[in-house]
């Protein structure tokens, strides 16, 4: 039987991967991986640990250790860390600030890389992140880059904040995605890039089911596994 391909979706913070990754999943029966989650964890770990930021030596020593899982249940993604369930705690403002920092440790995404290999290598899976087309499986069959105008990412992440009872305002979370994605592309090491092969979608004028409908065909047309 022909191997399942592996579908990566990679992009700025807030241009709608994790929505699209989990449709096109769901649709193709895929697994959903979700990297940015396991660098979170990571982020958790060390500010519950109260480690110091700058100690990449302790922090790469504990990314090791560290047991994350990612458990899908139903339409929703569990994350654990140690078999503690930190699906919620990984979404903190504390954390989200902190997380760049952490991303940009060699040895940290040297532990990552090989998770989310050994996650991906038998094919059937959506994983979504940064670097994913470009360092993580540079040999996927299909590459996406999902982008969205800045002031659109802003909004729609303030929509989800709000949703969940957050009260935070728009312009604070527009300052704050400008500066994470700055980090992300500036960063010495496996920095947010297209990768050459990669579709690009601009989402700033689409809905999600339309950016997933778009994905959808161009897997289908690719390869005739289904
Ligand atoms: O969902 P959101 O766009 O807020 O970000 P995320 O996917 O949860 O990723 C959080 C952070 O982890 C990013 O801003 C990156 O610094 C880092 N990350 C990374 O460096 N490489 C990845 N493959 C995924 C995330």
């Amino acid at each position: 039987m022909k191997k399942k391909p592996i579908v990566t979706i990679d992009g700025p913070a807030g241009a709608g991967k994790s929505t699209i990754a989990r449709i096109i999943a769901g649709e193709l029966n895929f697994l959903y991986i979700d990297s940015g989650a396991m660098y979170r964890a990571v982020t958790w770990k060390v500010l519950n640990c109260k480690i110091n930021l700058n100690d990449n030596e302790k922090i790469v020593q504990l990314a090791k250790k560290m047991n994350i899982k990612l458990i899908q249940s139903g339409e929703k993604l569990r994350v654990t860390v140690d078999d503690k369930d930190v699906t919620g705690k990984i979404r903190t403002t504390n954390v989200t600030k902190n997380v760049n920092t952490i991303a940009a440790i060699q040895g940290v995404r040297e532990v990552l890389r090989r998770k989310q290999r050994e996650l991906g290598k038998k094919g059937g899976v959506v994983m979504e992140g940064r670097d994913i087309g470009t360092d993580v499986f540079p040999e996927a069959e299909k590459k996406f880059y999902l982008d969205a105008k800045p002031g659109e990412r802003a909004l729609r992440r303030w929509r989800e904040l709000r949703t969940s009872g957050k009260k935070v305002s728009l312009k604070s979370i527009y300052e704050a995605i400008k500066k994470r994605d700055y980090n992300d592309e500036h960063r010495e090491i496996n920095p947010l890039r297209k990768a050459k092969d990669a579709i690009v979608i601009d989402s700033s004028n689409m809905m999600a089911q339309q950016v997933a409908e778009k994905i959808l065909n161009e897997i289908k047309l690719a390869s005739k596994f289904s």
